[in-house]
């Protein structure tokens, strides 16, 4: 990208907030009407984690007690997915307003997206405002981009939401590394009290669909055309060769990987109830283990496998977390392996209300509350939004 557009488009964004955060004043807060930055309450939380370092690909983090010793306490993630923050909706500002809610009641030390959290025709400037509304709460957070945010055909670049988004003091993603698909894949590797990585997070970016080019270029069927994007494998190696240099530093490594488009694995976990309608329900199949919730549409993964699974699995991979399928929640263990979906945040496109019309107290959205235990393992948890409802 050339630096002359790169600057044209930022001064432009500020321009455009300043103006707005002014009209916002005069106007006592009834214009502009896209200002969920400012038109949603999200008081200061703030946290006990710090930056221990970084590099081009990777920040490590841990949680600090008050005399400056790592905390052994857990380590709280917050898990979101699928916000589709648009314009012009007032099921914008409810998503923004329920999320702050999750946030200040979990009090995580880390808000992870799970992609399709920013949708909007102005991607570039709303990311901006996302960024200030997580700022001031000031709790870190990082993201992966879904399918939706891969808008290439209307101009809207994920790299320039990343240079918008990487500027700011508590966002973790990372552009990541230029030889790699896509845009933002990196890491966050969280130390624990005997500075040893605890966990060694993976945010991947996973794509939109599989172009026809990509056929010829990744050597695939023409069939494959057109459904969901696969992890390529450049990342799979990127993320292998983290996982080795940790190894070489400490015995056992574990990790967690982060993207929005499901693997296809998570198809062996359950199968359609056909005789459960008209809300078609999954049911587990002999496969996998499941932990909680379930499957109200089919697994929406690529067509094609690209081993990303067992390739981690085989490097102690512990868990996966994708989001996409708005109204599959399932967590469940697959061959020693944690699959889980995130628990859907937002309330665009569609979900159990519109698709099935459930009152909303029977709604999936929620968070997920991933808790990390210093010395090994983790515990996952539900957390409906039906709960914060009057
Ligand atoms: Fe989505």
């Amino acid at each position: 990208m050339r630096p002359i557009e790169e600057f044209v488009r930022e001064t432009a964004n500020s321009a455009v907030l300043g103006v707005g955060g002014a009209v916002h004043k005069i106007t006592g807060g009834k214009h502009p009407k896209h200002l969920f930055s400012k038109n949603v309450p999200h008081p200061f939380i703030g946290t006990d984690v710090k930056i221990v370092s970084k590099t081009d690909d990777c920040t490590t983090i841990a949680k600090f007690n008050p005399d400056g010793t790592i905390s052994d306490k857990e380590f709280t993630v917050l898990l979101a997915t699928d916000m589709h923050v648009d314009r012009d909706n007032a099921l914008i500002y409810k998503a923004m307003d329920m999320l702050y809610k999750h946030i200040a009641d979990v009090k995580p030390d880390l808000v992870i997206f799970t992609g399709d959290f920013l949708v909007t025709d102005y991607q570039q400037l709303d990311s901006v405002q996302f960024a200030r509304f997580m700022e001031d709460i000031g709790i870190y957070w990082a993201f992966v981009f879904g399918n939706h945010e891969a808008r290439e055909e209307k101009e809207f670049h994920k790299y320039f939401m990343l240079k918008n988004l990487t500027k700011y003091e508590h966002c973790l993603t990372k552009i990541g590394p230029s030889d790699l698909f896509g845009y933002g894949n990196f890491f966050i590797d969280i130390l624990n009290k005997d500075n040893k990585v605890a966990q060694s997070l993976a945010l991947f970016d996973s794509g939109r669909d599989i172009y026809p080019r990509y056929c010829e270029e990744y050597n695939l069927p023409m069939e494959y055309a057109h459904s969901y994007d696969f992890i390529k494998e450049n990342q799979i190696v990127w993320y292998e060769n983290h996982i080795k240099a940790l190894q070489k530093k400490q015995e056992d490594v574990s990790s967690m990987l982060f993207m929005h488009i499901p693997v296809p694995e998570y198809k062996e976990i359950m199968d359609f109830d056909e005789n459960e309608k008209p809300i078609p329900t999954g049911k587990p199949t002999d496969k996998g283990d499941v932990i909680y919730g379930g499957m109200h549409e089919s697994v929406g993964c690529s067509k094609y496998n690209s081993g990303l699974f067992e390739r981690a699995r085989a490097m102690g991979a512990v868990a996966f977390f994708s989001g996409h399928d708005h109204i599959n929640d399932f967590a469940a263990m697959y061959k020693g392996v944690c699959l889980a979906y995130v628990q859907m945040t937002g309330y665009e496109i569609y979900h159990m209300g519109d698709k099935f019309g459930l009152p909303e107290s029977e709604w999936l959205q929620g968070t997920t509350i991933l808790k990390i235990i210093p010395d090994g393992g983790f515990k996952l948890k539900q957390n409906f939004t039906s709960k914060f409802l009057k």
